[in-house]
């Protein structure tokens, strides 16, 4: 089974370029996965932007630190086994931390996402959450989406799942990192990298952060707005581990 991931969507210029991307490649695919957490200006998914997502070919839309941003987040999770937010939030939480569906081939996958505790809200422990899960879970392939910023936090997810999941995907970060690898059947990469604008400070326009870095005065952010870059990864899967992991990176032709 082909597995796609992209990466955090960031705003217009990501949704617009995941869109075309999509129109070329879906069917190449037979399961989609869109982190997008940051694709209303920066701060969660609306209502539109979810429909704009499934209607380009994403199969799962996972979200990270900015769920709530977006008021339609709590109906739509409510609503929706294709929008998962982070498994850990406390016992309560709208919506769901995983979904299973079923993939092109007929094979059912499971989506979870984990966020990390470092530079993060303090969550419960991402680490026994996604343990607890996998002890009452059936046999299907789990994609791991773990959402956090550091890089000591992700790796040791990877080990901590490898062999037990087929693919852990960092999100978050925004820099498209170049360490996957395929270890005891499971996939790993630190960071997918953002679907947006690349020059940029993590999807904002560089003036208003270079502004508060120099002042330490408020100022608000604003996306960047040029042609998008998609940052995703390529999955092989077999049964319910992974055989292959190939970074992506692609613009569309006139944006050159
Ligand atoms: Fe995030």
């Amino acid at each position: 089974m082909r597995v796609l991931f992209i990466g955090d969507v960031f705003s217009t210029p990501g949704l617009n370029v995941t869109k075309s991307y999509l129109a070329e490649v879906r069917d190449d695919f037979d399961f989609i996965i869109v982190n997008g957490e940051n694709v209303a200006g920066g701060f969660g998914v609306t209502r539109k932007h979810f429909e704009a997502f499934l209607d380009a070919g994403a199969d799962v839309v996972t979200l990270g630190n900015h769920t709530w941003d977006a008021q339609d987040a709590y109906a739509l999770l409510e609503a929706s086994p294709r929008l998962i937010r982070p498994l850990n939030y406390p016992p309560g939480a709208p919506g769901l931390g995983y979904t299973t569906l079923e993939a092109r081939t007929g094979e059912r996958v499971t989506v979870v996402q984990a966020m990390g505790r470092i530079f993060l809200p303090a969550l419960d422990c991402p680490f026994r959450a996604l343990d607890a899960l996998l002890e009452t879970h059936p046999q299907t392939p789990v994609i791991v989406d773990f959402h956090a910023e550091a890089t000591s936090e992700k790796k040791a997810m990877g080990e901590h799942l490898a062999g037990r999941v087929a693919a852990v995907i960092g999100t978050h970060t925004h820099v498209q990192t170049a360490d996957e690898l395929v270890k005891r059947g499971t996939a790993y990469i630190t960071d997918v990298g953002m679907t947006g604008v690349q020059d940029s400070a993590i999807g904002m326009r560089f003036d208003e952060v270079v502004y508060r870095f120099t002042t330490g005065l408020p100022r608000r952010y604003k996306p960047a707005d040029a042609p998008g870059t998609v940052c995703a990864v390529a999955l092989t899967l077999s049964g319910a581990s992974a055989t292959r992991i190939e970074r992506v990176q692609w613009r569309a032709p006139e944006a050159d």
